[in-house]
């Protein structure tokens, strides 16, 4: 079974991050075609970007990168949970993707986002962000909007037409991130040929 990490992608205090993120967890762990889990880039502790090396060479220098890098290596896929600030996402969130680069390759994405129109600015946005990291991005989004999904901006009740959207973005996460595994796994692809060909070899 793959692992799909929901990750929540707002540090404000207050935040309505926190109950979105919590509702797409409680979903997707009735599932039972993957293994989720709620990964909260707070409990992460990132300063702002602070690597000298660039992230795609894959030299870590310091305990906080290592230890999210530990984290987003283990998973095969992920939901990004995404507040929409400014038309685009959490400086937060972006800061945490900066981070790391191999650990999002080739692995699939959904999201689920929120704001006045819905987050949809701010997944836009992601969209153009996972392309240089590799990451396929499905079709289907949930956006919550702040004026029908939320009581006075703030207390969390989503209309029931959300869980079959986010159910449906979940059947492609799980469908590609599935998929995707034999793109990382390039040594185990060729195993049966190459084996193949030492057999033909050896027996001529
Ligand atoms: C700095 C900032 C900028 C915002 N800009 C937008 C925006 O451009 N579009 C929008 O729909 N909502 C915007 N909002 C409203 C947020 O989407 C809303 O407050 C949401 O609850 C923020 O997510 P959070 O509570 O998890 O932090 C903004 C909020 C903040 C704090």
């Amino acid at each position: 079974m793959i692992r799909i990490g929901i990750i929540l992608g707002s540090t404000r205090p207050g935040r309505n991050g926190e109950a979105v993120a919590r509702w797409v967890h409680d979903i997707a762990r009735t599932r039972s075609d993957a293994d989720y889990e709620l990964v909260d880039i707070q409990d992460f502790h990132l300063p702002l970007l602070d690597e000298p090396v660039p992230p795609s060479r894959g030299q870590y220098s310091h305990e906080h990168t290592k230890r999210w890098a530990a984290k987003i290596a283990s998973f095969d896929a992920f939901v990004f949970v995404t507040p929409e600030y400014n038309h685009g996402t959490s400086a937060a969130l972006k800061n945490a993707i900066d981070f790391l680069y191999a650990e999002w390759n080739n692995k699939a994405a959904g999201f689920v986002s929120y704001g006045s129109a819905g987050g949809a600015r701010a997944v836009e946005s992601l969209r153009l962000v996972m392309g240089e990291l590799m990451v396929a991005d499905v079709r289907q989004q949930v956006l919550l909007s702040l004026f029908t999904d939320f009581e006075n901006f703030s207390k969390f009740k989503p209309a029931a037409m959300h869980e079959q959207s986010l159910h449906t973005m979940l059947d492609q996460v799980v469908k590609w991130g599935t998929a995707l595994r034999e793109v990382r796994q390039p040594q185990q692809r060729t195993a049966a040929p190459q084996n193949a060909r030492q057999t033909a070899a050896s027996s001529a």
